[in-house]
């Protein structure tokens, strides 16, 4: 058993898919909980059974480190089985379908599926067709919840709060899931977003996101409190978005002197994996004065306990208002 009774009942949703739509007692359960983890994964050899008899099934359709890794940690850390579907070895490779796949899982009778897919939108087509719940671990260009949910609770533990920030989200916005779920997070917690990116790298409802939009590195730096780099995703790029990468850093890449614009204790994050050199200075990302990489990815893995946790607790919910009805 874990430590402390909570109420995961505010949040009655079956999976997580994104965090649009997401109210900000739904935000702050997840970081509440989340919180109470952080300190307990700084000790060696603690292991909780809240989730004992409890599976979880990986199923990554596109690489990860982090993500993958911490659900996995995550899971293993509350007791639970968790078993990693690697697609290179599966037989997705041999033609097998997004949805036979899944259906193939849900016949096993996992408890949760963490899933990571490169078409936006095939994380909620799944969960339609399986009876477990559903983690979206990154779904194309549209969300990555719960990198925005360990962003905010690597922010709230440095400032106490996320209200009234001013929040910098800086480089390829465009092909960017975790500028999208921090967009809708950061407004939810009354934070101020702006966005700092080339035109082509901007994605055209930019403008309609509640965001302010600036095409220079200094000016939307100016007073930020924190400033959020994100990695150039050549891999989802279709064309050519700018010259070259010497160009691309030398207006957009985070060096010392356009972070002079931010206020001078701003905390500098990335979501990872870094180019070092394109988008982000390598001192920079290495200041340990100002850098939180990698205590975002610690809070990762206590985003992640708190997610699987919630969602196994509304799935007995569920079931036990079945077998009432
Ligand atoms: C991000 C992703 O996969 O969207 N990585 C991550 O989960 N930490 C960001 C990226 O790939 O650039």
């Amino acid at each position: 058993m874990s430590d402390t009774a909570f109420d995961s009942s505010v949040y009655p949703l079956p999976h997580l898919l994104g965090i649009e739509g997401l109210s900000p007692v739904d935000i702050s359960l997840f970081l509440d909980r989340a919180d109470t983890y952080v300190e307990m994964n700084r000790k060696r050899g603690v292991m909780l059974d809240t989730l004992r008899g409890r599976v979880v099934i990986n199923l990554f359709f596109e690489n990860s480190t982090r993500t993958r890794t911490s659900f996995e940690l995550a899971g293993k850390r509350l007791g639970a089985e968790v078993i990693n579907m690697s697609v290179s070895t599966s037989s997705i490779k041999k033609g097998e379908t997004l949805i036979d796949t899944a259906m193939t899982l849900n016949a096993m009778h996992p408890d949760v599926l963490v899933v990571r897919h490169a078409s936006s939108g095939a994380v909620k087509l799944l969960s339609e067709k399986v009876n477990c719940a559903v983690i979206n671990a990154g779904d194309g260009r549209h969300e990555h919840p719960t990198q925005a949910l360990l962003d905010a609770l690597t922010i709230r533990r440095r400032r106490g709060q996320i209200d009234g920030l001013q929040v910098a989200i800086c480089g390829d916005i465009l092909h960017s899931r975790v500028a999208r779920s921090n967009i809708h997070l950061l407004n939810t917690m009354g934070a101020r977003v702006r966005l700092i990116a080339p035109k082509t790298l901007l994605p055209a409802e930019a403008e309609r996101l509640g965001t302010e939009v600036f095409y220079d590195m200094k000016a939307g730096l100016k007073d930020c409190d924190i400033v959020m780099m994100l990695r150039l995703q050549s891999e989802r790029m279709e064309s050519s978005f700018f010259p070259t990468l010497r160009e691309y850093y030398h207006f957009y890449g985070l060096d010392y002197e356009k972070l002079e614009s931010a206020k001078p204790d701003a905390l500098i994050m990335h979501p990872g994996p870094m180019n070092r050199g394109v988008e982000i200075a390598s001192d920079v990302a290495d200041d340990i004065g100002r850098s939180v990489i990698r205590e975002q990815v610690e809070m990762g893995v206590a985003v992640r306990m708190a997610c699987l946790e919630v969602l196994c607790n509304n799935l007995d919910r569920a079931q036990g208002q079945e077998h009432k009805s």
